[in-house]
């Protein structure tokens, strides 16, 4: 089964696509970790990124299709989560031709709802382990008192994101709704689209994202 995980910045896309790779061992596809880990890794394309995401734009749609083109290519089974993609609706109309292309087809578009004030909070308050990635919010989920992840049992530390801070936020949340909101119609007129709650805790918001998967 391969789904679309949509919402805005803090809608809770990364936790909820961790909790699936998890437990039903998909492949999480998100284009925000992949253009992080091209910055951090100094290639040119994640220079050439880095400015773009720390102020809130979104990346060309030439860069994201071409990597998660090259993701479908390496990756097989289990089923994708794409996190975070596609945001435009050509990244839309690319999804589908690249998942034709592998024989593959798109399943389930998950709308998470959650209102603007909550993003705010939520990602003012987000942290990340350096080592596997795991969300941590100071207020929800705070990191543990002696230093070692939950999930991975190490100690290398957690990160906070250079878009985190209400600035760039705003941005991004200006972006989502000029270019990625437009794909809740894309994907309602293709039959496709459910809507979750997402301002639950976050095992009811996983509940509820499992009612629509296997409902
Ligand atoms: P990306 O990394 O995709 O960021 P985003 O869409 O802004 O979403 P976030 O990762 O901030 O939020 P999330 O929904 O994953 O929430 P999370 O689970 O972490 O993209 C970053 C940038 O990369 C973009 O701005 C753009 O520049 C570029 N980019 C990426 N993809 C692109 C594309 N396709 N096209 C063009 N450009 C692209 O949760 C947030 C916090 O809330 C955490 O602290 C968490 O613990 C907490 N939380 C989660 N769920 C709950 C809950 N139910 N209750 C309480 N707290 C919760
Ligand atoms: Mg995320």
């Amino acid at each position: 089964m391969n789904i679309i995980l949509l919402g805005p910045p803090g809608a809770g896309k990364g936790t909820q696509a961790h909790i699936l790779v998890d437990e039903r061992g998909m492949i999480q596809l998100s284009t925000g970790d992949m253009l992080r880990d091209a910055k951090d890794s100094g290639t040119e394309m994640g220079k050439v990124v880095a400015d773009v995401m720390a102020r809130g734009d979104l990346v060309t749609d030439e860069i994201v299709i071409g990597l998660i083109r090259e993701k479908l290519q390496g990756e097989k089974g289990g089923g994708f989560i794409f996190d975070g993609f596609p945001r435009t609706l050509p990244q839309a109309d690319a999804l589908g031709e690249l998942l034709a292309e592998c024989g593959e087809t798109l399943d389930a578009v998950i709308e998470m709802q959650v209102d603007d004030d909550a993003l705010v909070g939520r990602i003012t308050a987000r942290s990340t382990c350096a080592g596997c990635g795991a969300v941590y919010n100071d207020v929800t989920k705070p990191i543990p008192a002696d230093g070692v992840c939950t999930n991975c049992g190490e100690a290398k530390g957690f990160t906070r994101r250079a878009d985190d801070n209400e600035e760039s936020l705003k941005n991004r949340l200006m972006e989502y709704y000029k270019k990625t909101s437009p794909l809740i119609g894309y994907y309602y007129a293709k039959g496709m689209l459910q809507s979750v709650n997402g301002l639950g805790e976050i095992a009811d918001v996983k509940s509820s994202i499992a009612g629509a998967l296997d409902g």
